[in-house]
């Protein structure tokens, strides 16, 4: 089956590899960007990257309906055991754990991470995902700029999912220069457009990606999918 990564608007993004759907950072009822909703939505596998509302809210009701597994940081898998969700596998930053779909390793994101109820949510994180079909993935989710993008690019990253938005994380100027850091094939901005103080011209960030990098640039709605 080919592998294939659909926008689901904000940052939540749908992984289909083999016979597998990864869920990233699920905010699907809530959100005015979303093209489905949390009781629509498939997963085996829900990965968490850090504890806001934009990112958790919708977790809980997906797990319990899909027995999917949850893969997050710690605290975030505790929050979410407390609302009976049964598989969830803890990670702390620089850990990864290996799934018949392939290679998970939570990366460092500069962010902030507190629970919707106000429990500590412990460290953002971003995602590298090595697959068995041979594509490498990351996802930075919520985060600025920070130079150890560098290390995590040395893996060889066939597609970087980068925040665009400003404002809660780095923004198209700051992207660029991730891009430089990561040297991606190819890359899909995020975490923009979802409500108007992130608003972004993504033609205009796909034009300077094109100008600027050695990447390609994908820019895709909500609902439409990338082959990768
Ligand atoms: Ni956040
Ligand atoms: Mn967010």
């Amino acid at each position: 089956m080919a592998t294939t990564l659909t926008w689901l608007g904000h940052g939540c993004w749908l992984l289909h590899s083999g016979q597998h759907a990864i869920l990233i950072d699920p905010f699907l009822d809530d959100s005015p960007a979303a093209p489905v909703k949390s009781d629509q939505v498939e997963a085996d596998y829900l990965l968490i990257s850090h504890g806001h509302a934009d990112h958790v809210s919708d977790a809980a009701k997906i797990a319990k309906r899909t027995g999917a597994t949850v893969i997050s940081n710690f605290e975030i898998c505790q929050w979410l055991a407390g609302q009976g969700v049964e598989h969830a596998l803890a990670h702390n930053l620089g850990g990864g754990s290996d799934h018949p779909w392939g290679r998970v390793k939570l990366t460092l994101a500069f962010h902030s991470s507190s629970l919707p109820d106000g429990a500590y949510g412990g460290n953002p994180c971003g995602f590298l995902l090595t697959l068995s079909e041979g594509k490498t993935i990351y996802f930075a989710c919520d985060t600025g700029l920070f130079y150890d993008m560098k290390l995590i690019g040395a893996a060889g990253i066939d597609l970087a999912v980068l925040p665009i938005g400003d404002l809660f994380t780095m923004g198209p100027d700051d992207s660029i220069e991730a891009i430089e850091l990561l040297h991606p094939k190819r890359v899909v901005p995020s975490h923009y457009d979802t409500w108007p103080p992130i608003a972004q011209d993504a033609a205009a960030w796909a034009a300077r990606v094109k100008a600027e990098t050695s990447a390609e640039p994908i820019v895709i709605k909500p609902g439409e999918k990338i082959a990768l």
